[in-house]
């Protein structure tokens, strides 16, 4: 029998995962089928519920969503979905349990790998200290980089470096603002942008310009709208490598897809679909 799986979410319309996930259950022949559906965080637990009782093969969640899923008392917690505060993707059990996970901060780990930087040891400056900020820092922090936490509000910035150190790393982590950045550029092997600089429609921002960027640099953009941001193209000007935030993406979904099916996706299909998506 077809199963059904989806992602919740509200606003949830523009969602690239149907399309990802649909041609990767149609590649390896299976009759399954992904939808979105827009679900409002009050509804968020009679929806999930009314998934698993409907039989669905597995769930993402994405904004408002992902925090509020962690208060449920029907879903229970991955450790790492509890550290960082937030699910976006859910399993149904066989044994009947509601597990949460969170998959954005192995999205991220995977992009970064896919792009041959040595995560263990390396000097990393995450710009931002929303929820995906902290996703990537829980990550990355326990396979040992070296993060600085830079954001605008600089106590938030703080708060997550002692979150973080405090489950993680004790006292290792530090948070700063933004006016740290240019200096710590220097040393650093690697920038994740986090914020929402550079995204639709505010495309003419960046967090840092080429200047203050170096050859030696790995430079990580989230933001995948538009796809190359000008971050992006000032770190090529600065001649360092660029990571998009498309292949976070990817693997954060072929994170939740293998988790549901225990089938390894196809992530190069899934890559190319999602671009094809997102170029139309
Ligand atoms: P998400 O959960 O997707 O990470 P978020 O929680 O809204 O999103 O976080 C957005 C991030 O972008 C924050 O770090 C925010 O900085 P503040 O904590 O100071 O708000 C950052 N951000 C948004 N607009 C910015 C701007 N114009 N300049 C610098 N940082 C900005």
């Amino acid at each position: 029998m077809k199963r059904v799986f989806g992602v919740f979410g509200d606003p949830v319309g523009h969602s690239l995962s149907p399309a990802m996930h649909n041609a990767a259950f149609s590649a390896l022949g299976l009759d399954y089928v992904y939808h979105a559906f827009r679900v409002k965080p009050e509804k968020l637990e009679k929806a999930i519920l009314g998934a698993e009782a409907m039989g669905f093969g597995g769930l993402n969640l994405t904004v408002p969503l992902k925090e509020a899923a962690l208060k449920l008392d029907c879903i229970k917690p991955d450790p790492l979905a509890e550290r960082i505060g937030a699910i976006n993707t859910v399993v149904f059990e066989k044994t009947g349990e509601i597990t949460g996970y969170n998959t954005d901060g192995l999205g991220a780990k995977k992009a970064l790998l896919e792009a041959a930087v040595e995560i263990k040891g390396s000097k990393i400056v995450v710009a931002g200290a929303g929820g995906a900020a902290r996703a990537i820092t829980f990550q990355l922090a326990a396979d040992g980089a070296e993060i600085t936490i830079v954001n605008r509000t600089e106590e938030r910035a703080i708060e997550l470096a002692r979150d973080v150190s405090a489950a993680i790393l004790p006292g290792k982590l530090k948070g700063a603002g933004l006016s740290g950045l240019k200096d710590l550029l220097r040393e650093a092997d690697v920038l994740i942008n986090t914020t929402t600089l550079g995204m639709h429609p505010n495309i003419d921002t960046a967090i840092a310009t080429a200047k203050e960027l170096h050859s030696d640099l790995t430079v990580f953009d989230i933001v995948y709208n538009p796809l190359e941001t000008k971050l992006l193209r000032e770190a090529k000007a600065a001649g360092a490598k660029t990571v998009s935030g498309v292949i976070m993406l990817v693997y954060q979904g072929a994170e939740a897809f293998e988790l549901w099916t225990g089938i390894e996706p196809p992530v190069e299909l899934m890559k190319k679909t999602v671009l094809e998506a997102l170029q139309a």
